[in-house]
């Protein structure tokens, strides 16, 4: 059984591409077959795990404009393997222009999950890493996925709305896009060094959202090895394998195979 998981939080910046290639490396060292899909027109994923967005062709960009156009398109032709052992869908700056020709499209909500339907049997597990908004692009996400993980900047919790997410997945249901999608959970990324300030936060997380939906176990601290591992266009997995925070999404990986 494949599990397709959208990686979606409305605010930039908080851990959504990284935690989608580290999972991803992690999850492939594991054996799991594992396709990433780059779903945001920045083509930040499909940079760090290797390519360029504004060179690599096809990208996931020619088989939406191709289903949006009507025509036939070649998913399959866009899937490339990295040296990390998972497959890569990657993006391009275009894909934007997909999102506002998406709007008065069939089904407008539906084509990603349409697209994918064909190539997810042979994988565990498909990643899709969103872009920052709650956009088209991203519930075309959430209505081709089976559940979502939300990582947020743990300082960041406080905020009102910060999780306006949560209630973009309950009009998906509601509207019955997607009714059975679930909540993966809630990764608390960036995580300051103090330990005590990072406890406090755990808890605060886990009285407010923890009676209905799994809070890792698992807290990814802030490391400049990340954006290291970044500009060298690989998973901080494979850049520096022991690093801790290598170590802390071999360990998400593990959450996400118990449950
Ligand atoms: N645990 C961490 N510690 C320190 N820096 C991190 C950590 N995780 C990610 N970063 C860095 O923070 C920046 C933002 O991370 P990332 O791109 O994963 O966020 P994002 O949610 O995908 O952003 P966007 O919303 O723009 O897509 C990047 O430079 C990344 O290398
Ligand atoms: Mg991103």
């Amino acid at each position: 059984m494949t599990r397709t998981i959208a990686i979606a939080m409305q605010k930039g910046g908080v851990g959504k591409t990284t935690t989608t290639v580290n999972l991803a490396a992690a999850l492939a060292e594991m054996g799991r077959r594992v396709l990433a899909v780059d779903l945001d027109p920045q083509g930040n994923l499909t940079q760090h795990a290797g390519l360029d967005p504004d060179r690599v062709s096809p990208t996931i960009y020619d088989a939406l404009r191709a289903e949006v156009d009507g025509g036939t398109s070649d998913l399959p032709a866009a899937i490339y393997r990295t040296a990390e052992g998972f497959d890569l869908l990657p993006s391009q700056p275009e894909l934007s222009l997909v999102e506002v020709a998406l709007i008065n499209s069939l089904s407008r909500e539906r084509v990603l999950a349409g697209l994918l339907g064909d190539v997810t049997p042979a994988y565990d597990y498909v990643l899709i890493d969103c872009n920052p908004s709650l956009g088209l692009l991203v519930i075309n996400a959430l209505t081709a996925a089976d559940s979502v993980l939300i990582p947020i900047q743990t300082e960041y919790l406080a905020a009102r709305g910060a999780l306006m997410i949560l209630s973009t997945i309950e009009t998906i249901r509601r509207k019955r896009l997607n009714p059975h999608l679930t909540v993966e959970g809630i990764l608390l990324t960036m995580a300051d060094a103090r330990a005590t300030l990072t406890r406090d936060v755990q808890e605060a997380v886990q009285q407010q959202y923890g009676r209905d939906i799994r809070i890792f176990t698992t807290v990814v601290r802030r490391s400049v090895r990340f954006a290291e591992s970044a500009a060298a266009g690989q998973s901080l997995v494979a850049y520096d394998s022991r690093s801790a925070g290598a170590n802390a999404y071999r360990a998400i990986a593990k959450e996400l195979e118990k449950n």
